[in-house]
């Protein structure tokens, strides 16, 4: 994996292919390649490295309007040229782009050298060009078809052969894979933001789903060979969504971003006189939404701690016992599948492979899925039974920041539902969305505070490793900081239940360990003073997330105030500093901080 794209068109495919593969490289990756079919044959390039670097290698024209590229993210074999992607067979014939594993390439390529290939690289793709090029089917289609039918995995591939130089034939099984429709042009992407510049007709391919695209037209076909007759249709995305808006990260533009887009998420969606949330989107009515028991919320990094505050939110709210999982180790564990438990997947890219698998588990034993989903059409989005759209807008910065909060409004929204046809009294729903209608301003507060956090912040990137608790509400509060703060600025950072920290890590508190302390105004501040007082007896530094009022004194070295709001929502807005917190440790450090480094944006493998 990371980022696929391709052309066949009557344009010269190496441009389109390179600024395709620039918009790509969001998602995290460690080389590049393209393929295009010329009249002397297919033309390869790949790089370690980035995007430009590989363009700066490419001789000065390259003729052909048929090709594919790939940013990839090292999963078989390290990040050299050889294990880059396009990856052809031996006589050079045929070209694949690929995103996924395949389960059984060790034993194909065991077979294959048996049968005197010889490989190149330490991938798993190449077995796939092997395979294509060694059928005997007719067509390209049909080749391919041979190939799938050997290999168990997941994919989205697109394969380009000499001999149909006028298409690409691509498939996809759990990995993204979109058609974008132009005129006289067409493309294939495992995203979005890779066809912006050139269409907003697109064809969503469903997994165990082909495609052949040429210039003029496409078709949808399934592995029977059935024709899967699909429309394309329209998506609502500018080419400027995607970009800086006169930032030097996207992940500050997207930080900076969340007053705007939350005003966009909570517009015509709250209903001021019943006290509750109009979400259609849910496809479920009073009686279904009173006859749930329970509510699990299944999610992955990020998107699993924005999936334990809107479990408080909904036991706070709604009453209704709610907790959430890492959905990567749902599956494993051969979950009881309850039909009054409501299901709740939440993803900002809806393809994240854990996710979607998680997904699948519930339906297959006949348990209901909702999405709380950022990417409209994303498979988990496709394949839940209703949900909620987070209407964030592109998020390119592999750390995600703004999906996050719009996923906890989100939950806000949906613990107000299913509150409200319970014992929510109007009353206490009004107050909520009352507070759900602060949050721009107050978020545009803490943005008026960024000085003071980028100091807070490098002065704490300075320690290699660092806490951060929280107690009940803002326990995931606290790892969500911790996260963040890892993620780009690559120092250490743990989260703990500040109660915890007395039965084992306190013996790690001295001087040299910060702390970063989550103290909100309500009925647990003195028990979070409490632990401050515990970790400031032991020399160590305190860093306070807290609310105007809060007698932190002369514990904390450093507090950072951010604006109260309703408890129950006080945890969207804590978690809003320490979101640029992370941004200012990584800028402090020089790091690439849109592309930490091993990690990707959307992760579609397992
Ligand atoms: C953290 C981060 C990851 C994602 C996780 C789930 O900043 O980006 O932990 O939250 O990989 O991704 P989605 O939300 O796309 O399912």
């Amino acid at each position: 994996m990371c980022g696929i794209v391709g052309y066949v068109g009557s344009q010269s495919a190496v441009p389109v292919l390179v600024e395709g593969l620039s918009r790509l490289e969001y998602r995290g990756y460690d080389s590049a390649g393209i393929a295009v079919l010329s009249a002397k044959g297919t033309r390869v390039f790949r790089k370690v490295g980035r995007v430009r670097d590989l363009e700066a290698s490419l001789p000065g024209r390259i003729a052909g309007k048929v090709g594919i590229g790939h940013t990839r993210w090292a999963t078989h074999g390290p990040a050299t040229q050889d294990n880059a992607h396009p990856q052809t067979s031996a006589d050079g014939r045929v070209s694949v782009v690929h995103n996924g594993i395949i389960d059984n390439a060790s034993s194909l390529r065991e077979r294959l050298a048996a049968q005197g290939v010889k490989f190149t690289s330490d991938t798993d793709t190449e077995v796939i060009a092997h395979l294509v090029a060694g059928s005997e089917a007719g067509t390209l289609e049909g080749a391919v078809l041979d190939a799938l039918s050997r290999i168990t995995g997941t994919y989205a591939i697109a394969v380009i052969d000499e001999r149909r130089p006028d298409r690409i034939v691509a498939a996809r099984n759990g990995s993204p894979l979109i058609l974008g429709v132009g005129d006289r042009e067409m493309f294939v992407a495992s995203d979005l933001a890779a066809l912006v510049r050139h269409t907003t007709s697109v064809v969503h391919l469903d997994d165990g789903e082909l495609a052949t695209v040429t210039s003029s037209e496409f078709r949808t076909f399934s592995r029977d060979e059935e024709n899967t007759a699909k429309s394309p249709t329209s998506i609502d995305l500018e080419t400027d969504d995607v970009g800086l808006d006169g930032h030097q990260h996207y992940m500050h533009s997207e930080i900076l971003e969340q007053p705007t887009s939350v005003e966009r998420m909570l517009r015509g969606r709250l209903d001021d006189r019943f006290g509750t949330a109009r979400l259609d989107g849910l496809n479920l009515g009073p009686r279904q939404l009173r006859g749930f028991r329970r509510v699990k919320i299944l999610g992955c990094g990020s998107a699993y701690y924005a999936g334990q505050i809107g479990a408080a939110m909904i036991e706070e709210l709604a009453r209704i016992p709610a907790d959430a999982e890492p959905a990567s180790e749902f599956r494993y564990r051969n979950p009881i599948i309850e039909p009054d438990t409501l299901y709740v997947a939440v993803s900002q890219s809806g393809e994240t492979a854990d996710t979607a698998f998680a997904v699948r588990e519930v339906k297959r034993k006949g348990g209901q899925v909702i999405g709380l989903v950022n990417v409209v059409g994303s498979a988990i989005a496709r394949e839940s039974d209703g949900g909620i759209y987070l209407h964030a807008g592109p998020e390119i910065a592999v750390a995600s920041t703004k999906a996050l909060t719009h996923m906890a409004i989100g939950f806000a929204m949906l613990a107000l539902s299913l509150g409200r046809v319970r014992d929510l009294s109007i009353s206490d729903g009004q107050r909520i969305i009352a507070g759900l209608r602060s949050l721009p301003g107050q978020i545009l507060q803490i943005a008026d505070d960024e000085p003071h956090i980028a100091e807070v912040a490098r002065d704490l990137a300075a320690a290699p490793s660092l806490f951060f608790i929280g107690r009940v509400r803002g326990f995931p509060v606290a790892r969500e900081g911790a996260q963040k703060f890892k993620e780009v600025s690559y120092r250490h950072a743990e989260a703990y239940q500040a109660s915890e920290l007395k039965h084992g890590p306190l013996a790690l508190i001295d001087e040299s360990l910060p702390t970063v302390a989550i103290v909100p105004d309500d009925e647990l501040t003195e028990r979070n003073l409490a632990s401050m007082q515990q970790i400031a007896a032991r020399g160590g530094r305190l860093v306070a997330i807290t609310h105007p009022g809060v007698a932190v004194g002369a514990l904390a070295a450093a507090s950072i105030t951010v604006p109260k709001n309703e408890p129950e929502l006080d945890p969207i807005l804590l978690t809003i500093p320490l979101q640029l917190m992370a941004y200012h440790a990584a800028l402090s450090l020089g790091h690439d901080i849109d592309k930490p480094r091993n990690l990707a944006k959307s992760v579609t493998v397992e």
